[in-house]
């Protein structure tokens, strides 16, 4: 039985939640999505609070990940032990709260979710998510597997894609905000792309206000960043998994 995945890029701010609650179940509906992913790491611009998780969740998502700014928000650290729906980077260090993956029931057969963070400029200290994926494999053999890898360098997205071939069912990035134009079916059956994009204002650069960006790198004092105005897009990828747990089809999202 196939299994229809839908992964949705960074929601960002309260534009990109407010638009995220007002699509998410439709597309849902109309791609016929057994199972969505959301990363939602950049809900409160920088991180996410327990309140945005749990909206992200009634939004439609079945699993949300995160990324560098899991603990911007430091409400988040109680909550990561009580959800199992909430995932940071499995490759953060051991001794820190939460979990980075999980097994769950789509209707159709379980399905094992990861969330790994990359090393290239970063700035957090993590294990190599390469030893760490292998890890992890192990445990889930036999399930289908997804994998966000929230990373910057889209050769160490690319290479964890080649990496992961045959091995997971999909791997697609985020942290970068800009959909990429490789969508596709790896040559052993992983479906892959470089980075989703976000959820969140069009007119804005990662979203937030273009004029802040400009003004940062105009090397000039900057105040708080803020999310841009204007009309939201939602981007992101559908991946189907046949009942072996490999990609026979892939989508681009831009809603
Ligand atoms: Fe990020």
């Amino acid at each position: 039985m196939e299994i229809r995945v839908l992964a949705v890029g960074d929601v960002v701010g309260r534009p990109g939640l407010h638009y995220l609650t007002s699509r998410l179940r439709t597309i849902r509906k109309q791609k016929g999505i057994d199972f969505c992913v959301v990363n939602g790491e950049n809900a409160a611009m920088n991180g996410m609070t327990p309140g945005q998780g749990e909206d992200i969740l009634d939004a439609g998502a079945d699993v949300v990940t995160l990324g560098n700014h899991t603990w911007r928000q430091r409400e988040i650290v109680d909550y990561l032990d009580e959800t199992s729906r909430v995932l940071r980077p499995a490759n953060f260090m051991p001794q820190l709260p939460g979990q980075g993956m999980g097994v769950y029931e789509t209707g159709k057969g379980e399905i094992a979710v990861v969330n790994l963070i990359g090393q290239y400029q970063m700035d957090v200290h993590c294990d190599n998510p390469f030893y760490k994926i292998d890890d992890i494999l192990r445990q889930y053999q036999g399930i289908p597997t997804v994998v966000d890898f929230h990373a910057e360098a889209s050769s160490e997205k690319l290479a964890m894609g080649f990496y992961l071939d045959g091995r997971v069912g999909a791997i697609w990035g985020t942290h970068c905000h800009v959909p990429t134009a490789d969508l596709r079916i790896l040559p052993q059956g992983t479906g892959y792309i470089s980075d989703l994009g976000m959820t969140g204002p069009r007119d804005s650069v990662l979203g937030i206000r273009p004029e802040q960006s400009i003004a940062l790198f105009r090397g000039e004092l900057t105040s708080r960043f803020a999310p841009a105005s204007g009309s939201c897009w939602l981007t992101g990828a559908i991946f189907t998994l046949d009942g072996h747990g490999k990609c026979v089809a892939v989508e681009q999202v831009l809603d």
